[in-house]
């Protein structure tokens, strides 16, 4: 009761303020954020029958959401923007429009419609039972979230032949890696998610989220599925300013539309779950007075908590815990290698054509032509995942025509955590002990460039910015050194509010009544590249959400 109350009391003190157009009694969930994971949990909501709100800060991006950016070569394609051809993955980093988050974080990102999953390459790797098995809570072992894989696979369409015409375009790099790795190396090659549980040595085609030789993925699925709905409702170019609360229990949202605050309302029941990704989330919970005490004089001298009139609940988690896989890029010259680079307004001619005609050839693909992932196992019985994957262009001062690139990422049970901070604009980032703070992890990375530099032959490919014969040592302090090709930013964040500390197993913040934290904060560093782990995160963290009772009321 004395919930109510001062629900009431809040809802007149803030009637200068618009309110966002709300179904009778307020929304019964409200979702942050339209990302992989917010798309998911707000269409698994809606289906449930939830009155539900979508609220992102982006504007439109694939076509069929109303994007228009493009370039001419496009433009007589219908509901076709730069978004939806995924051989304009590279071009977003040179060209952004409206399409990131560059004046909200400080770090690489899609702030739009399907979040980074509208602007990333669209790598589609099942992770490995083991990742749930050894890093994730109770409740979220591989027999718990084995339901939302199938349940992800039911509704995303996903391939390694994603050319239309069924063709295998720029393959010099794959045929020389594969004689390196699979010939050389004694890796196995396989169908990638085919075999997903197995990520000791091996190698293969990646698999994309792509459909009909377009970009694909959560929003042209996912979104599509609960924009028929009508208690479903998405609005875009709102960006939420803090949570409205009462103690730990959410009444609504604050948001800026066109310069002007805009509040939605939960109804008593509902719930807010924040799905704005591993930076952005525990930024909004901490705008929202939820956190680590130590920043509260930071964000207070810096005007941010001015209109959270509540008590600030302490979560040290919040944010806590940062993983980013760590990158090195090696460059490879090779006799056999004819390398592509991508051209945003000039394509050449005939590839522009193959796309335009039939969804076919290198446009109809990110570049990445090989992947392969290893396992370092140390003596305490504890492993590190680490994987390559190749694209099809040289990079930084490497460009020659006949030069590709390989990324090697350190991944799962890397040791090193840092911390969402914020710079003097309070735009979320990562701290800097996010990379290589545990010296183990340098070490893992470095015995795998090693190993696999041990079978190489320098007349199939040449490495460029690192000798072939360098000792573990050398390429140890090469990797942790600062180049155009060394410690740079994958923006694979996750792992900042994790389970068992920042929420609880239902992906409820602890310390609040009915918040949720559902996208990559609350995925552990996983062995693949993240986003399909975020998706069954989110079908998980939906299964258990629908499963809660009301909330208590308050006092
Ligand atoms: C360049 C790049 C390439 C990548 N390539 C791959 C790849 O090939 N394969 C792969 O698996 N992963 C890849 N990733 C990572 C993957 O895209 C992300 O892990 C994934 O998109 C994260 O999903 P998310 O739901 O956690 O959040 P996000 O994708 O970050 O989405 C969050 C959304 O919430 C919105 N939002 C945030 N705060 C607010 C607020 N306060 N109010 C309103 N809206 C808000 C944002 O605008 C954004 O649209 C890549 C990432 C980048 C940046
Ligand atoms: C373009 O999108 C609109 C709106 O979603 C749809 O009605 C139309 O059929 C689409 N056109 C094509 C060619 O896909
Ligand atoms: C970022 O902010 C600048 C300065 O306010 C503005 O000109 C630009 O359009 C903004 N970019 C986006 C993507 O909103
Ligand atoms: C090659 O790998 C297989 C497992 O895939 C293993 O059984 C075999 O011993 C390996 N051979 C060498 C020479 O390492
Ligand atoms: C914001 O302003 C734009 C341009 O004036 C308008 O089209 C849009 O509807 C406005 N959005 C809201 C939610 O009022
Ligand atoms: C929150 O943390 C602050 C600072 O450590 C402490 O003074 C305060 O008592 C804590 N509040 C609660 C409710 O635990
Ligand atoms: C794209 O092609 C144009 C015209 O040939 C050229 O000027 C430009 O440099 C190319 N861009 C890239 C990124 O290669
Ligand atoms: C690179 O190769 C392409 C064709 O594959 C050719 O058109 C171009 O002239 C070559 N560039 C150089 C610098 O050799
Ligand atoms: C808050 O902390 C950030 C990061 O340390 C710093 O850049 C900023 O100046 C601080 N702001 C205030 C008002 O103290
Ligand atoms: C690698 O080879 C170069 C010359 O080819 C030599 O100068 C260097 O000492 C070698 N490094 C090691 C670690 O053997």
């Amino acid at each position: 009761m004395a919930f109510v109350l001062k629900s009431l009391i809040l809802g007149l003190a803030l009637n200068t303020v618009a309110q966002g157009d709300a179904p009778q009694g307020g929304w019964d969930i409200i979702v942050v954020g339209a990302g992989p994971a917010g798309i998911i949990v707000a269409d698994r909501m809606s289906e449930a029958g939830k009155k539900t709100l979508l609220i992102e800060g982006g504007g439109p991006s694939y076509g069929i959401t109303g994007g228009t950016d493009a370039p001419d070569w496009l433009k007589g394609e219908q509901n076709v923007s730069r978004v939806d051809v995924p051989g304009l993955y590279k071009s977003i980093f040179a060209d952004q429009g409206k399409l990131t988050c560059q004046n909200e974080t400080n770090a690489f990102g899609g702030c739009t419609i399907g979040g980074s999953s509208a602007i990333n390459a669209g790598l589609f790797f099942q992770p490995p039972a083991s990742d749930y098995d050894l890093y994730h809570a109770e409740g979220w072992k591989y027999k718990d979230v084995k339901p939302s894989i199938d349940k992800v696979y039911a509704k995303v369409p996903n391939t390694d032949i994603y050319s239309e015409d069924k063709k295998l375009y720029l393959q010099s790099g794959y045929d020389a890696a594969r004689k390196w790795l699979v010939d050389g190396a004694n890796y196995t090659n396989v169908n990638i998610n085919d075999q997903a549980n197995n990520k000791e040595k091996v190698f293969g085609r990646p698999i994309f989220d792509y459909d009909n030789g377009q970009r694909g993925g959560p929003a042209t699925t996912y979104l599509q599925d609960a924009l028929k709905r009508n208690n479903f409702k998405l609005v875009i170019n709102t960006r939420v300013k803090r949570i409205d609360r009462t103690g730990g229990l959410a009444n609504g949202v604050t948001a800026t539309v066109n310069s002007t605050d805009v509040t939605y309302k939960l109804n008593p029941n509902g719930r807010v779950i924040l799905s704005g990704g591993a930076l952005q989330s525990p930024q909004l919970l901490m705008f929202s007075g939820i956190g680590d005490p130590a920043i509260r004089s930071n964000l207070t001298a810096g005007g941010m908590l001015k209109d959270v009139t509540q008590p600030w609940i302490n979560n040290t988690a919040v944010g806590d815990g940062l993983f980013d896989n760590p990158n090195t890029f090696i460059e490879f010259e090779g006799s056999t290698i004819e390398s592509y680079v991508y051209n945003y307004t000039d394509p050449i001619e005939a590839d522009a054509k193959l796309w335009l005609d039939s969804r076919s050839g290198p446009y109809s693909f990110a570049s990445e032509t090989s992947s392969f992932w290893d396992i370092i196992k140390h003596s305490d019985g504890s492993q590190t995942g680490v994987q390559g994957t190749i694209d099809s262009a040289g990079f930084g001062t490497y460009t020659s025509n006949q030069t590709i690139t390989l990324n090697i990422y350190g991944t799962s049970g890397l040791k090193s955590r840092g911390k969402v901070v914020f710079n003097e604009k309070f735009q979320p980032g990562a701290s800097p002990e996010t990379y290589y703070s545990d010296p183990r992890d340098a070490d893992d990375i470095a015995t795998f460039i090693f190993s696999i530099f041990q079978k190489l032959d320098a007349s199939l490919l040449k490495p460029l910015n690192i000798p072939l014969n360098s000792t573990k040592n050398e390429i140890r302090d090469y990797i942790t050194s600062s180049t155009d090709y060394t410690r740079g930013q994958v923006n694979h964040w996750s792992s900042s509010c994790r389970i068992g500390s920042c929420v609880d197993v239902n992906a409820q913040v602890v310390g609040t009544n009915n918040i949720h934290v559902v996208d990559g904060s609350i995925v552990e560093p996983l062995t693949v590249n993240p986003q399909f782990g975020i998706m069954i995160a989110a079908e998980r963290a939906s299964e258990l959400i629908l499963k809660l009772n009301e909330p208590p009321c308050e006092d």
